[in-house]
Protein backbone atom coordinates (compact mmCIF):
# COMPACT_ATOMS: atom_id res chain seq x y z
CA UNK A 1 0.00 0.00 0.00
CA UNK A 2 1.51 3.58 -1.10
CA UNK A 3 2.06 5.92 1.86
CA UNK A 4 0.74 8.89 0.57
CA UNK A 5 0.85 12.52 2.36
CA UNK A 6 -1.58 14.57 0.82
CA UNK A 7 -4.71 13.95 -1.32
CA UNK A 8 -4.97 16.40 -3.61
CA UNK A 9 -8.86 17.36 -4.79
CA UNK A 10 -9.98 18.92 -8.18
CA UNK A 11 -13.14 21.15 -6.88
CA UNK A 12 -15.88 21.37 -9.48
CA UNK A 13 -17.41 17.84 -10.12
CA UNK A 14 -15.45 16.80 -7.84
CA UNK A 15 -15.82 17.89 -4.25
CA UNK A 16 -18.94 20.43 -5.58
CA UNK A 17 -21.91 19.08 -7.32
CA UNK A 18 -22.29 20.92 -10.02
CA UNK A 19 -25.47 18.91 -11.07
CA UNK A 20 -27.95 21.67 -9.36
CA UNK A 21 -26.97 23.98 -12.88
CA UNK A 22 -28.52 21.80 -15.21
CA UNK A 23 -32.06 21.49 -13.06
CA UNK A 24 -31.77 24.98 -12.64
CA UNK A 25 -31.06 25.81 -16.68
CA UNK A 26 -34.13 22.97 -17.45
CA UNK A 27 -36.42 25.26 -14.97
CA UNK A 28 -35.15 28.91 -17.03
CA UNK A 29 -35.15 27.11 -20.22
CA UNK A 30 -37.56 24.34 -19.96
CA UNK A 31 -36.46 21.37 -22.70
CA UNK A 32 -32.56 23.01 -22.96
CA UNK A 33 -31.52 22.90 -19.44
CA UNK A 34 -29.04 19.87 -20.22
CA UNK A 35 -28.16 21.25 -23.68
CA UNK A 36 -27.01 24.51 -22.21
CA UNK A 37 -25.34 22.72 -19.01
CA UNK A 38 -23.52 20.59 -21.39
CA UNK A 39 -22.25 23.76 -24.14
CA UNK A 40 -21.34 25.88 -20.61
CA UNK A 41 -19.14 24.13 -19.36
CA UNK A 42 -17.34 22.42 -22.32
CA UNK A 43 -16.42 26.26 -23.27
CA UNK A 44 -16.04 26.93 -19.90
CA UNK A 45 -12.84 24.27 -20.84
CA UNK A 46 -12.51 25.22 -23.90
CA UNK A 47 -11.13 29.09 -23.57
CA UNK A 48 -9.23 27.92 -20.64
CA UNK A 49 -6.78 25.29 -22.97
CA UNK A 50 -7.40 28.57 -25.54
CA UNK A 51 -5.17 30.78 -22.92
CA UNK A 52 -3.09 28.18 -22.19
CA UNK A 53 -2.00 26.84 -25.28
CA UNK A 54 -1.18 30.22 -26.86
CA UNK A 55 1.11 31.09 -24.23
CA UNK A 56 2.64 28.14 -22.34
CA UNK A 57 5.07 29.98 -20.32
CA UNK A 58 4.99 28.28 -16.96
CA UNK A 59 5.04 32.00 -15.58
CA UNK A 60 1.87 32.88 -16.18
CA UNK A 61 -0.60 33.12 -20.10
CA UNK A 62 -0.77 36.44 -21.04
CA UNK A 63 -4.28 36.07 -21.73
CA UNK A 64 -5.23 34.79 -18.63
CA UNK A 65 -8.44 35.84 -17.75
CA UNK A 66 -9.80 34.27 -14.30
CA UNK A 67 -12.29 30.58 -14.14
CA UNK A 68 -14.51 33.21 -13.30
CA UNK A 69 -15.40 35.16 -15.84
CA UNK A 70 -14.70 32.26 -18.25
CA UNK A 71 -17.84 30.93 -17.00
CA UNK A 72 -19.32 34.01 -17.68
CA UNK A 73 -18.40 34.68 -20.75
CA UNK A 74 -18.73 30.50 -21.78
CA UNK A 75 -22.50 30.75 -20.30
CA UNK A 76 -22.90 34.13 -22.82
CA UNK A 77 -21.57 32.40 -25.80
CA UNK A 78 -23.72 29.08 -25.08
CA UNK A 79 -27.13 31.03 -25.10
CA UNK A 80 -25.91 32.76 -28.47
CA UNK A 81 -25.05 29.17 -29.55
CA UNK A 82 -28.13 27.70 -28.09
CA UNK A 83 -30.80 31.19 -29.15
CA UNK A 84 -31.71 31.20 -25.77
CA UNK A 85 -32.31 34.99 -25.05
CA UNK A 86 -30.50 35.05 -21.40
CA UNK A 87 -32.15 38.06 -19.33
CA UNK A 88 -30.18 40.14 -16.64
CA UNK A 89 -32.14 38.06 -14.16
CA UNK A 90 -31.56 34.54 -15.53
CA UNK A 91 -27.90 35.30 -15.60
CA UNK A 92 -27.54 36.57 -12.23
CA UNK A 93 -29.60 33.67 -11.19
CA UNK A 94 -27.68 31.02 -12.79
CA UNK A 95 -24.57 32.51 -11.86
CA UNK A 96 -25.17 32.79 -7.91
CA UNK A 97 -26.06 29.34 -7.95
CA UNK A 98 -22.74 28.30 -9.86
CA UNK A 99 -21.09 31.07 -6.87
CA UNK A 100 -23.08 28.67 -4.28
CA UNK A 101 -22.69 24.94 -4.75
CA UNK A 102 -23.30 22.79 -2.57
CA UNK A 103 -21.20 19.49 -1.91
CA UNK A 104 -21.92 16.05 -2.85
CA UNK A 105 -23.60 14.10 -0.53
CA UNK A 106 -19.79 11.75 0.51
CA UNK A 107 -17.38 14.88 0.34
CA UNK A 108 -17.64 16.21 4.28
CA UNK A 109 -17.30 13.14 5.74
CA UNK A 110 -14.92 11.91 3.35
CA UNK A 111 -12.74 14.70 3.69
CA UNK A 112 -13.30 14.64 7.87
CA UNK A 113 -11.82 10.67 7.76
CA UNK A 114 -8.72 11.89 5.62
CA UNK A 115 -8.19 14.31 8.10
CA UNK A 116 -8.60 11.86 11.49
CA UNK A 117 -5.90 9.43 9.77
CA UNK A 118 -3.43 12.95 9.95
CA UNK A 119 -2.89 12.76 5.90
CA UNK A 120 -3.52 16.05 4.35
CA UNK A 121 -6.15 17.29 2.21
CA UNK A 122 -5.97 20.33 -0.81
CA UNK A 123 -7.53 21.59 -3.34
CA UNK A 124 -6.52 22.37 -7.02
CA UNK A 125 -8.89 24.09 -9.19
CA UNK A 126 -8.96 25.96 -12.36
CA UNK A 127 -11.45 28.14 -10.19
CA UNK A 128 -9.87 31.30 -8.87
CA UNK A 129 -10.02 31.74 -5.12
CA UNK A 130 -13.01 34.48 -4.78
CA UNK A 131 -15.52 31.70 -6.46
CA UNK A 132 -13.39 28.76 -4.61
CA UNK A 133 -14.32 30.65 -1.48
CA UNK A 134 -17.73 31.06 -2.12
CA UNK A 135 -18.00 26.92 -2.93
CA UNK A 136 -15.96 26.29 0.29
CA UNK A 137 -18.53 28.27 2.23
CA UNK A 138 -21.66 27.63 0.60
CA UNK A 139 -20.69 23.60 1.29
CA UNK A 140 -19.26 23.96 4.52
CA UNK A 141 -16.02 22.21 3.15
CA UNK A 142 -13.83 24.52 4.28
CA UNK A 143 -13.32 23.32 7.91
CA UNK A 144 -12.09 19.81 6.41
CA UNK A 145 -9.37 21.01 3.97
CA UNK A 146 -5.41 21.89 5.07
CA UNK A 147 -5.65 24.60 2.03
CA UNK A 148 -6.85 25.91 -1.21
CA UNK A 149 -4.57 26.13 -4.13
CA UNK A 150 -6.11 27.92 -7.25
CA UNK A 151 -4.13 27.74 -10.45
CA UNK A 152 -4.82 31.63 -10.36
CA UNK A 153 -1.56 31.88 -8.71
CA UNK A 154 0.36 30.97 -11.43
CA UNK A 155 -2.32 32.19 -14.29
CA UNK A 156 -1.83 28.80 -16.50
CA UNK A 157 -4.62 26.47 -16.65
CA UNK A 158 -5.08 22.29 -15.52
CA UNK A 159 -3.17 20.54 -17.18
CA UNK A 160 -0.25 22.51 -17.64
CA UNK A 161 2.68 21.10 -15.85
CA UNK A 162 3.22 24.11 -14.07
CA UNK A 163 -0.42 23.85 -12.68
CA UNK A 164 0.06 20.89 -10.85
CA UNK A 165 3.61 22.25 -9.94
CA UNK A 166 1.68 24.41 -7.59
CA UNK A 167 0.84 21.60 -5.09
CA UNK A 168 4.47 20.63 -4.78
CA UNK A 169 5.65 24.07 -4.20
CA UNK A 170 3.46 24.22 -1.49
CA UNK A 171 3.69 20.55 -0.21
CA UNK A 172 7.30 19.68 -1.32
CA UNK A 173 7.12 15.97 -0.78
CA UNK A 174 7.78 13.02 -3.56
CA UNK A 175 5.08 13.03 -6.20
CA UNK A 176 4.39 9.44 -5.38
CA UNK A 177 3.15 10.54 -1.97
CA UNK A 178 0.54 12.43 -3.44
CA UNK A 179 -3.00 11.26 -4.56
CA UNK A 180 -4.42 13.50 -7.10
CA UNK A 181 -8.22 13.03 -7.19
CA UNK A 182 -11.01 14.31 -9.67
CA UNK A 183 -13.76 13.30 -11.31
CA UNK A 184 -12.78 14.52 -15.00
CA UNK A 185 -10.53 12.15 -17.09
CA UNK A 186 -8.52 15.03 -18.83
CA UNK A 187 -7.29 16.10 -15.63
CA UNK A 188 -6.66 12.77 -14.19
CA UNK A 189 -4.50 12.59 -17.62
CA UNK A 190 -2.85 15.82 -16.70
CA UNK A 191 -1.95 14.74 -13.36
CA UNK A 192 -0.89 11.22 -14.18
CA UNK A 193 1.13 12.96 -16.62
CA UNK A 194 3.22 15.40 -14.50
CA UNK A 195 3.76 12.15 -11.89
CA UNK A 196 1.02 11.71 -9.21
CA UNK A 197 -0.68 8.37 -8.92
CA UNK A 198 -4.40 9.21 -9.58
CA UNK A 199 -8.11 8.13 -8.65
CA UNK A 200 -10.86 8.91 -11.23
CA UNK A 201 -14.64 9.84 -9.96
CA UNK A 202 -16.40 8.07 -12.44
CA UNK A 203 -20.15 8.84 -11.44
CA UNK A 204 -21.49 8.64 -14.36
CA UNK A 205 -20.32 4.95 -15.60
CA UNK A 206 -18.22 6.85 -18.46
CA UNK A 207 -15.79 5.12 -20.59
CA UNK A 208 -11.71 6.42 -19.61
CA UNK A 209 -10.61 8.44 -22.50
CA UNK A 210 -8.43 6.78 -24.97
CA UNK A 211 -5.04 8.29 -24.82
CA UNK A 212 -3.14 9.06 -21.53
CA UNK A 213 -2.06 6.42 -18.86
CA UNK A 214 -5.30 5.17 -17.07
CA UNK A 215 -5.92 5.98 -13.30
CA UNK A 216 -4.56 4.14 -10.82
CA UNK A 217 -8.09 3.58 -8.59
CA UNK A 218 -11.39 4.55 -9.55
CA UNK A 219 -14.88 5.02 -7.92
CA UNK A 220 -18.10 5.66 -8.41
CA UNK A 221 -17.75 8.50 -5.47
CA UNK A 222 -15.30 9.52 -2.87
CA UNK A 223 -15.87 6.61 -0.61
CA UNK A 224 -13.54 4.47 -2.62
CA UNK A 225 -10.49 6.55 -1.74
CA UNK A 226 -10.40 5.38 2.28
CA UNK A 227 -9.65 2.14 0.46
CA UNK A 228 -6.56 3.30 -0.54
CA UNK A 229 -4.73 4.99 2.58
CA UNK A 230 -2.55 3.26 4.80
CA UNK A 231 -3.71 4.99 8.35
CA UNK A 232 -1.01 3.94 10.25
CA UNK A 233 1.34 6.10 8.56
CA UNK A 234 3.24 8.50 9.69
CA UNK A 235 2.31 12.23 8.92
CA UNK A 236 2.93 15.54 7.11
CA UNK A 237 4.61 18.12 9.38
C1 LIG B 1 -11.61 22.50 -11.42
C2 LIG B 1 -12.57 22.20 -12.53
C3 LIG B 1 -11.97 22.13 -13.84
O1 LIG B 1 -12.04 22.57 -10.27
O2 LIG B 1 -13.27 21.04 -12.27
O3 LIG B 1 -10.42 22.68 -11.69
Amino acid sequence: MVMYKLIAFDAYGTLFDVYSIGTLAEKLFPGQGKALSLLWRDKQLEYTRLISLADPNPLGSQHYQSFWDLTIAALHFSCAQLKLDLSPENESTLLNQYAQLDSFPESAAVLEKIKTTGIKTCILSNGNHQMLSWANQSSGLDQFLDRVISIEEVRQFKIMPSSYQLVLNYYPIPKDQILFVSCNAWDIIGANWFGFDTYWVNRYQLPFEEIGKKPKYSGSNLNGILNYLDTNQSTLQ
